[in-house]
Order: C-alpha cells, then structure tokens, then sequence
C-alpha cells in the first residue's frame, strides 16, 4: 500500500477517507444503501439529488448517516427545478460535500454551500470552465471524459488529461470517465489526480439496488453498445447523454426525423418539436433502473460497461482494485528502476 498511499495522499486527507475512490451520483440509483455501502466500505459515496422532492432528500441524508459515519457528497443538479431548495437542504444538514451538475454554479451558490461548511466540488471539462471554477472558489474539481455514463461533454478524456490535468495544480482533481480497473487508476494518480471517479463500475456492486434487468443489461452490453444520444441535424437542440443503445434510442431518432419534416413543411413550431423531443425521456431513466423497462428506458452507462462482466460485494470490488493499483505501481517502479 505504501506505493498508492504516497500517490495519493492528497484525495485521502482532502475527501477524508481511505481509499479516495468516489462513486459518482448517479440519479435513481445512488441512495442512501449505495453510499453508505461505499463509504463503510472505505470509498467515498454520492447522494443524487436528482429530481427528487425536498422531504425526500433529507430522509435519504439521514438514513446514510445512519448507516454510516463516513463522509459523504451529496449532488445537486443546477437545473433541477426543485435545485435552490435542494441547496438550502444541504446547507441546513451540513452534508459534509456538495458537488454541483447540471451546469455552473452561480458564485453566490457556491458561497451558501461553502458558508454552511461543506467542501465544493464541480465539473470542468474545459480549462477555462475549470480556471473560473477555481476563482468562483470550488475546493475540487472532477474532470469527466466524454466515455462517460449519464449526461455527457464533448471532449473525451485523452484531451482533458492534457489540457486541465496536467496543466492545473491549484486544487485536487478527481477522474472520470471509462475507468474500471485499478491498473488505470495508478496511471492517472501518477498523472497527479487526486483520486478518480466512477459511475458504471459501481452499478455492478451487490449493494446497488437496482431492477435486476438493468444490471443484466450492463453485462450483455459490450463497449460500442454505450452511445451518445443520437442527434439528427442541428435543427433541434438534443442534450447528449451515454447510455445504451435500446429500442427507446432509435424511436428518438425517428422522432426527430418525423418532427424535422413536420418543421420544414409548417406543421408543427420549433418551440413545439422542441418541447416533444425534450419530453421524450422524461421519467426514462426511472423505467429502466427501477422498472427494467430495458427497451424503451434510459439505460444511462458509460463505455466502460464492455469492460464490467460481474456483479460483485463492494468491499470485493474495491479491495480488487487497490491490489491491481499497485501491482501496476511495482511493476512500473521496477521499470523504472533497470
Ligand atoms: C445511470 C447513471 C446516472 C448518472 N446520474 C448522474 C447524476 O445524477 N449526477 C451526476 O453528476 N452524474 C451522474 N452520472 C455520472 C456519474 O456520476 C459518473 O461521473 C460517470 O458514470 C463516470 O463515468 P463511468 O460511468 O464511465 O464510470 C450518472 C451516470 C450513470 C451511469
């Protein structure tokens, strides 16, 4: 362990736990049984927020606190409608981490959330999204490659190694995107990330409850099979999402294609092709993961799914990947040392 704990020391002393491995929110999915799990499990676990009522969102802190005395995040979507109420539940009980998705925090946000004295992370995928980050005062970044699960950039993870990576050393830098195995993760500590970020992986743990079809539906799917939200021309704006490619992916295709006509020869508005390909996949990513509607649902996975096969007891899943993490280090330091 001497290898990894020198590595990285700084996500460890900054995220307040062993192993600084985060399981990022996901929404429908990452709830108190999940992060609670990770966290006792010596990981560092994320609540979503998601969508979620406010009465509800309190329950879930609570019960993760009583299921564990780790630290723990809780994610707020910035475009959720019920968001400014979300924050203000978070600064009020304290979470100990508030990571702000969706889009940019607002630096006045970022103050309530700090002033309540929780540690701030957010999303860079740009080196000048991450610079104004850092001057609107976020303690950490996570930077999030295009591979990713869930609401996507555009820039994959090769490109955002360089351009903020290796480039910024002001704060920690969690990342994500496409990682499964412990061998990567010592490369990207050595890289300088403060600890990494994953989505996928963490569905495959026996603690992620889940509707058994959509974990099934992960270890069927094969890396090319998680794609971008298929979007027809630029007529209509369409928010890119990972997931895999199922029925529902191609019904929205024709969707668009149908609406597309319809525009062009004055049947329908722009603003009302846009409102029905928005409402296309409204409450889809709750069909899949708590239904199984694994056709017409969201099936929300990063590339990184061709790469996960079994389901597996978290403390398994994390113990796996510390001793590969530093297998790989030894390898690299007798390398080094011929
Ligand atoms: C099903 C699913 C739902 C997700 N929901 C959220 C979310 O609510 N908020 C968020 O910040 N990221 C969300 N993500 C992104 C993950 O937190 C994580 O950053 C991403 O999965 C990392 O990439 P990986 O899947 O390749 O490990 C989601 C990802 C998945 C797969």
């Amino acid at each position: 362990m001497e290898l990894l704990d020198t590595l990285w020391q700084k996500g460890q002393q900054f995220l307040g736990v062993k192993y600084p491995i985060m399981a990022g929110a996901m929404t429908w999915i990452s709830n108190h049984k999940l992060v609670s799990a990770v966290g006792n499990a010596g990981g560092f676990g994320c609540l979503a927020a998601g969508n979620m009522p406010v009465d509800q969102l309190a329950k879930e802190i609570d019960k993760t606190r009583d299921l564990s005395d780790k630290p723990f995040a809780t994610n707020l979507i910035t475009i959720a409608p019920n968001y400014r109420d979300h924050l203000e539940l978070v600064a009020k009980k304290q979470v100990p981490f508030i990571i702000f998705a969706g889009s940019f925090p607002r630096g006045s946000e970022i103050k309530i959330a700090k002033e309540s004295g929780a540690k701030v992370l957010a999303f860079a995928s740009l080196e000048s999204i991450a610079r104004r980050m850092i001057n609107s005062g976020v303690d950490g970044l996570i930077l999030e490659g295009s591979e990713a699960g869930g609401h996507i950039g555009h820039v994959s993870l090769t490109i955002l190694i360089q351009q903020v990576l290796l480039a910024i050393k002001d704060i920690p830098i969690f990342v994500a995107g496409g990682i499964t195995s412990g061998r990567l993760m010592a490369h990207l500590l050595l890289m300088g990330a403060a600890g990494i970020q994953m989505g996928t992986k963490f569905v495959m743990s026996e603690e992620c409850d889940v509707n058994p079809k959509f974990k099934e539906a992960f270890i069927k799917a094969r890396a090319r099979d998680a794609i971008a939200t298929p979007a027809v021309g630029s007529e209509l704006n369409v928010v890119a999402v990972r997931a895999i490619r199922n029925k529902g992916m191609d019904d929205f295709s024709d969707l668009q294609m149908n609406l597309i006509q319809q525009n062009r020869a004055g049947k329908i508005s722009k603003k009302d092709a846009q409102y029905e390909v928005e409402n296309f996949w409204v409450g889809a990513l709750r069909r899949a993961v708590v239904d199984g509607d694994i056709d017409r649902g969201s099936l929300m996975a990063g590339q990184s799914v061709g790469l996960v096969n079994k389901v597996q007891p978290m403390r398994e899943m994390l113990d796996e990947m510390i001793r590969d993490a530093q297998d790989e280090l030894l390898e690299i330091k007798n390398r080094l040392s011929c």
